[in-house]
């Protein structure tokens, strides 16, 4: 078993405010984090988010407000700390990439690489989307835009750069993937990403000349460094300049959108083989969601915000629908619409109403239940976790405890029982939810609280609804 666990969400661009998006990888984080707090301790887990603060797109948002980078950095970044509050994700370290403690890493960090003879000067000429932050191929182009930012124009720029040998390194990072030195998740993910090695890769620009809010290059302070490499970097400098953390490198656990996967599992890689740093172990790519079947868009104004999730359906309401909505590594859609129905169905009628019932029943028999000898994890939910299957562990609560429970109250009919009789159902019921509880705890912390404070002692008392219905 493992004696320790990092694991990292991205850190988010702060040129926009939290959305749900960001909410979906950072709640499946912090359900990885507390599993894993539950199953080893909490002083052995790391969990780290933060916020991507340099580079063309956030200096741009800044200036759009009227204000200096700095102060617009410093503006946003508490959005995503009250955001990530406000979910009740437990993270255990919120890093910056404008702190100095992390630029002073990356500095060390590029000039160890620069030394190493695996940074060469050389003359950018090409397309840059500022959208992606990155440099656009022409086979990358569709109508001669950006995929991913149609409406944005790539703009041309021609200027001296410096290069990583990314084509020389990739040769390693696919050795690497081919001999298992690191994952990455899911399966047909991975196989993308070798096929595409396998197509050929070429060098890319690691600094700019034209972007001045980034950190200079140590040998040449007329070029920033790359935002992406900066960013990516945050994984390991935390562990440098955070005392007592120096011990969780390699990280366990970087979860990323799919839509960053060759970022983290190839240009990471190869900066840390170039700095002959050891690989992080998974890399874990989920997939994306539509919102009723379109793409979530400011433009389209369909943008769901943290805030709004909780003010609808409280926050382990928001928590649930986020992380049962799909398949953790496949696309999806979701819709408020549907976000009401299973709200209702799963949670103010499913859950909600059992552990109300059951606890009124215990109440008014009278008897008490002495304290469970151990609880622990269900087998099933455990392999769903740890094969990072959020829906099916879920899924594997509701209807085997949940809705197990249920069938048997609506057999038995315990209204109609008495004396030992009653004790038997009562006591294998109570058990049964105070597994449940315990099993739901990395998902639903707040309602496992609720719970427990009702279900741990030997009097059981009603409560307050768990979930309202809405
Ligand atoms: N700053 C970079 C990451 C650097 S990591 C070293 C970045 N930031 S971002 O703010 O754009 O966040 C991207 C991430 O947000 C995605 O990888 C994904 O985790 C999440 N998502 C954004 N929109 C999403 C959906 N529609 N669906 C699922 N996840 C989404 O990229």
């Amino acid at each position: 078993m493992n004696s320790k666990f990092f694991l990292t969400t991205p850190i988010y661009y702060v040129n926009d405010v939290p959305h749900i998006g960001h909410a979906y990888t950072t709640i499946a984080a912090d359900v990885v984090a507390r599993y894993w707090r539950q199953k080893i301790s909490k002083e052995n887990v790391f969990f780290l988010t933060g916020t991507d603060e340099h580079g063309q797109k956030v200096a741009q948002a800044a200036k759009e407000k009227g204000l200096s980078p700095k102060e617009f950095v410093d503006s946003v970044a508490p959005r995503f700390e009250e955001a990530w509050k406000l979910l009740n994700i437990d993270y255990d370290y919120f890093i910056r990439t404008t702190d100095p403690k992390h630029e002073s890493v990356v500095t060390d960090l590029l000039q160890k690489i620069y030394d190493a003879g695996y940074i060469y000067p050389g003359t950018y000429n090409g397309l840059y989307c500022v959208g992606c932050e990155k440099f656009l191929t022409e086979s990358e182009l569709v109508d001669g835009k950006c995929p991913l930012h149609p409406n944005k124009e790539p703009v041309h720029q021609e200027e001296k750069n410096y290069f990583l040998k990314l084509k020389e390194l990739s040769r390693k990072v696919f050795e690497k993937i081919e001999n298992g030195e690191y994952q990455i998740l899911p399966e047909d993910k991975k196989k993308e990403i070798v096929s595409r090695i396998k197509q050929g890769v070429e060098d890319i620009s690691i600094s700019r000349a034209g972007v001045s809010w980034g950190i200079p290059l140590p040998w040449d302070k007329s070029q920033t460094i790359y935002v992406w490499v900066d960013a990516l970097i945050n994984y390991y400098s935390a562990t440098r300049f955070i005392k007592g953390k120096e011990g969780f490198w390699p990280a366990n656990l970087h979860l990323v959108g799919k839509d960053i996967l060759w970022f983290h599992t190839v240009i990471w890689q190869a900066i840390l083989i170039a700095a002959g740093i050891p690989l992080p172990k998974t890399i874990f790519a989920h997939g994306f969601f539509t919102i009723d079947g379109a793409k979530m868009s400011k433009s389209l104004g369909n943008v769901i915000s943290p805030q709004e999730l909780v003010e609808k359906y409280g926050v382990d309401g928001a928590r649930y629908l986020v992380v049962s909505a799909y398949p953790f590594g496949s696309d999806g859609d979701i819709s408020q619409e549907k976000f009401k129905e299973e709200y209702n169905a799963h949670l103010a009628n499913g859950i909600g109403n059992l552990v109300s019932r059951i606890a009124k029943l215990c109440e008014n028999s009278g008897f008490e239940f002495p304290q469970e000898k151990v609880l622990k994890f269900d087998d099933l939910v455990e392999e769903n976790i740890k094969n990072y299957h959020f829906d099916e562990a879920l899924k594997n609560l509701f209807d085997r405890f949940i809705s197990g429970l249920d069938y048997s109250i609506n057999k038995e009919e315990p209204w109609k029982l008495t004396g030992e009789n009653l004790k038997e159902f009562l006591t294998g019921s109570v058990s049964i939810i105070r597994n449940l509880s315990f099993n739901l705890r990395p998902f639903l912390p707040a309602t496992s609280e609720k719970i427990e404070k009702q279900f741990l002692g030997p009097k059981i008392k009603s409560g307050l609804p768990l979930f309202p219905r809405l």
